[in-house]
């Protein structure tokens, strides 16, 4: 695509989006009485207009059915979890037995770890992407400790070459290679949070099983942003959060996949509790824990419905967009715009005054871009912010802006990098 760089061509794209409706289906936060230009996605994605209509339909069932609500009205919450795998499971290119909802993220990727992370004195080790969101960092580390081991010696990371921003995948796999003797598993995010770089998940996992180690992936900033294929790639395990891209609400309800291989693997050890019993003899209270089919057997505590109304919600917005394909086609071409945009300000000035650290190339990008401010970073954000831009600010000069498909227009990137532009001069 040529881009341009005038509000006609941006107001054109909108005009040729056949999926720009779907901005309608959202709550835009409001700034001076017009819609904000909501770049946030990536922390927290907009509420959709009928998130309050599934949480009504819920709250009219707890008022009218109370405890029978479990097992009567239209949706009995007993089941209520079945509805959400089949879009899941196409989101996340898992087998609808392969997903289940519960808990939240860093939460699960501990329950999850009980499982995959059984070191032993010859192999302990874990490997991770240097820089993982600190939450991943933490629950490893005192994983790690919990096991007897420290961090220092049990958890390697991959950093960027000196000078570069984003890990080449041979750098990831060589050192996947030269720990083979002692790792037990890799743990890598889908899309890392700081730069906005897609991992090649498959080469990763390949290379992690080769060297006889379990693969998960965090895939807090991946799903609904970017095409996943978790069964095909052979990933062992995996969770996600469903309030960034999948717009599910303030620390909504997370997600995970376990492989079907793993469903009655003898060797895997779990935190149990009764929402992972088999249903059929669940309400038995029979003594000794009998797991449910599926990622299923991984639940430990009762459903909560409300969460999962809000998922619902959001989950059959995408299911109306046809899944991720088309919706991935407008996003490469929105963030693709706004990259030209901020080319074309460095191009103005004749100086690099905004470098995107997140990779050009968009087979190895999502929505977000990364962009390390030269001058007067803080300013430059609170300048945005000031004018209704929304994105956020990450220690020490970077500002994370993400076009999100479903509910941002090329208008709203034309405007955004204007407000870019003008803050150099009202930051000088
Ligand atoms: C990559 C990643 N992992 C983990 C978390 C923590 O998630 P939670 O607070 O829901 O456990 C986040 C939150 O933004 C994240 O971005």
């Amino acid at each position: 695509m040529i881009y341009h760089n005038t509000l006609e061509f941006a107001e054109s794209l909108d005009a040729q989006d056949e999926l720009r409706h779907f901005r309608h289906e959202f709550l835009i936060p409001q700034h001076n009485g017009e819609d904000a230009i909501y770049l946030c996605g990536n922390s927290l994605g907009l509420q959709p207009k009928s998130t309050e209509k599934y949480l009504g339909t819920q709250l009219n069932a707890w008022k009218d059915l109370a405890v029978e609500g479990w097992f009567q009205g239209d949706d009995p919450w007993l089941q209520f979890h079945h509805q959400l795998k089949q879009p899941l499971a196409n989101l996340t290119g898992a087998k609808p037995d392969e997903v289940t909802v519960m808990n939240s993220l860093t939460v699960n990727l501990h329950l999850l770890l009980v499982s995959f992370y059984q070191p032993t004195n010859k192999r302990y080790k874990v490997l991770m992407e240097g820089g993982a969101f600190p939450s991943d960092q933490y629950a490893i580390e005192s994983q790690v400790n919990y096991h007897g081991y420290q961090a220092e010696d049990a958890i390697v990371e991959v950093f960027p070459r000196e000078g570069e921003h984003t890990l080449r995948t041979e750098d990831i796999i060589s050192v996947i290679e030269q720990n083979a003797d002692e790792l037990t598993l890799v743990l890598f995010a889908g899309v890392n949070y700081y730069t906005g770089q897609v991992f090649d998940m498959e080469a990763i996992a390949n290379a992690g099983h080769k060297a006889g180690a379990y693969v998960g992936f965090d895939l807090a900033h991946a799903v609904g942003n970017v095409p996943l294929e978790l069964h095909n790639w052979d990933a062992d395990f995996a969770c996600w959060c469903s309030y960034k891209y999948m717009n599910s609400g303030p620390g909504g309800i997370s997600g995970v996949f376990v492989h079907e291989k793993h469903f009655n693997n003898p060797d895997l050890k779990r935190f149990a509790g009764w929402w992972g019993y088999r249903p059929d003899k669940r309400f038995l209270m029979a003594p000794g824990f009998k797991a449910a089919h599926g990622a299923e057997g991984w639940q430990v505590s009762t459903s909560p419905i409300l969460l999962m109304a809000a998922h619902k919600a959001a989950l059959d917005i995408f299911e109306k967009a046809g899944g991720l394909m088309e919706l991935r086609q407008k996003s490469v071409l929105l963030t693709g715009y706004l990259e030209y945009l901020i080319h074309e300000i460095n191009h103005k000035y004749g100086e690099e005054l905004f470098t995107i650290i997140t990779p050009s190339d968009p087979n190895i990008r999502g929505c977000q871009l990364s962009v390390i401010c030269k001058r007067n970073g803080k300013a430059t954000f609170n300048y945005l912010a000031k004018n209704g831009v929304i994105g956020d600010w990450r220690e020490p000069d970077v500002i994370r802006l993400s076009p999100v498909p479903l509910y941002n227009s090329f208008k709203d990137v034309y405007k955004a990098a204007s407000y870019l532009d003008m803050s150099l001069v009202v930051s000088e």
